[in-house]
């Protein structure tokens, strides 16, 4: 373990959203969803945590609600010594430069009337940032550098660039107000897998050079594989494992994890893997199952009657890694 104090703290964070009945969401609330449902992790400075969960367990709202994008239900969460929840609205702003997000569909959370240029000058404004044109366009040509985009690239609109080039502005854009904390909401879900590996790789080099703090989403544990120091694996808004990632690639102890990792696939065609397959679907987070959530799911041969009737908690099963399963000990 890393003997540093947290740059970022989450404790006990709740988010939930009124559930809406009937179609294009009108109609009466029918009660709540509990998107993030009490989720607890550190993440130490330099370090990258992978949060990984099929889509719809809640990563994106545990994302948005650690940089108050969202408004929190309860819990707390510290980044870089500041108690996010707490703060005044002047605060919030200030802390803003030092917590940054990038977001998994480029096209998307770029203006597509907006050059790279105006895209990356617009944070450095907002900020106060380089207070010259040519502070600013010196700033610009070295954020373009840095992601590893020609400078003729700042006169460009998103649409005049590839996948991986609007993500590699994106990533200039949340870079350019220096974060010490970045959240990668999915970064290369949406690119080519022969684009992913070059975003991953650059992803690495920035991490070192600024020595930024990553909480690194992603849909399946292979994308997290090599850049994450720690995972934590999310099921129906709650962390079901968390462990240093060699020890959670090894030996996983929650059935989903192992699960989600026998979908990996293995370089070596020696390794033999068993092949889980899970049946049925994600259960609606509007009405979760009862006991342990993955029940339905879940493909232990131990899974009895306790598994129906009550919640396993997230417990420490073996030295650094927590699992929330009644069986976690019993090979499956
Ligand atoms: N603004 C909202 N209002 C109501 N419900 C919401 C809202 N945002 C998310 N939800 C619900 O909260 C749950 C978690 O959604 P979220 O987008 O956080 O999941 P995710 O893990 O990021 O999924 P994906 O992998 O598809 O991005 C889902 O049931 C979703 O329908
Ligand atoms: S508590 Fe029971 S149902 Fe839940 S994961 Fe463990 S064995 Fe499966
Ligand atoms: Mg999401």
């Amino acid at each position: 373990m890393n003997e540093a104090a947290p740059l970022v703290i989450v404790e006990d964070l709740v988010k939930q959203f009124p559930a809406r009945r009937g179609l294009w969401g009108f109609g009466r609330p029918r009660g709540m969803v509990r998107a993030v449902d009490h989720v607890s992790f550190r993440i130490a400075p330099g370090q990258t945590l992978g949060l990984v969960g099929e889509s719809g367990c809640g990563k994106s709202t545990l994302a948005r609600t650690v940089l108050r994008l969202l408004e929190p239900d309860g819990g707390r969460v510290v980044v870089d010594g500041a108690d996010v929840f707490a703060l005044r609205p002047a605060e919030l702003r200030a802390l803003r430069r030092r917590m940054q997000i990038v977001f998994q569909d480029p096209y998307g959370s770029l203006n597509p009337r907006m050059t790279v240029r105006q895209t990356l000058v617009e944070p450095l404004v907002i900020h106060r940032l380089g207070r010259t044109g040519a502070a600013r366009e010196s700033r610009i040509a070295a954020l373009l550098e840095e992601v590893g985009l020609d400078r003729q690239f700042a006169a460009s609109y998103p649409h005049e660039l590839s996948g991986g080039q609007r993500q590699r502005v994106g990533i200039a854009r949340a870079l350019s107000v220096e974060p010490t904390f970045l959240v990668l909401d999915e970064p290369v879900s949406a690119l080519d897998v022969s684009v992913q590996a070059q975003v991953l790789n650059l992803l690495s080099d920035l991490q070192q050079r600024h020595h930024l703090t990553y909480l690194f989403i992603a849909h399946d544990l292979a994308v997290v594989k090599y850049s994450a120091d720690h995972v934590a694996v999310m099921y129906l808004g709650k962390i079901v494992e968390l462990a240093p990632a060699p020890v959670l690639y090894k030996s996983p102890r929650h059935p989903y994890t192992k699960s989600l990792l026998s979908a990996v696939p293995v370089p070596d065609p020696r390794v033999e893997r068993q092949r889980i397959v899970l049946t049925g679907d994600v259960p609606s987070p509007m009405s979760p199952p009862s006991g342990c959530p993955f029940h339905p799911r879940c493909p232990h041969p131990k899974k009895d009657a306790r598994c129906r009737t009550e919640l396993p908690a997230l417990r420490q099963v073996a030295p650094a890694q927590l699992a929330a399963c009644h069986f976690a000990e019993d090979p499956m």
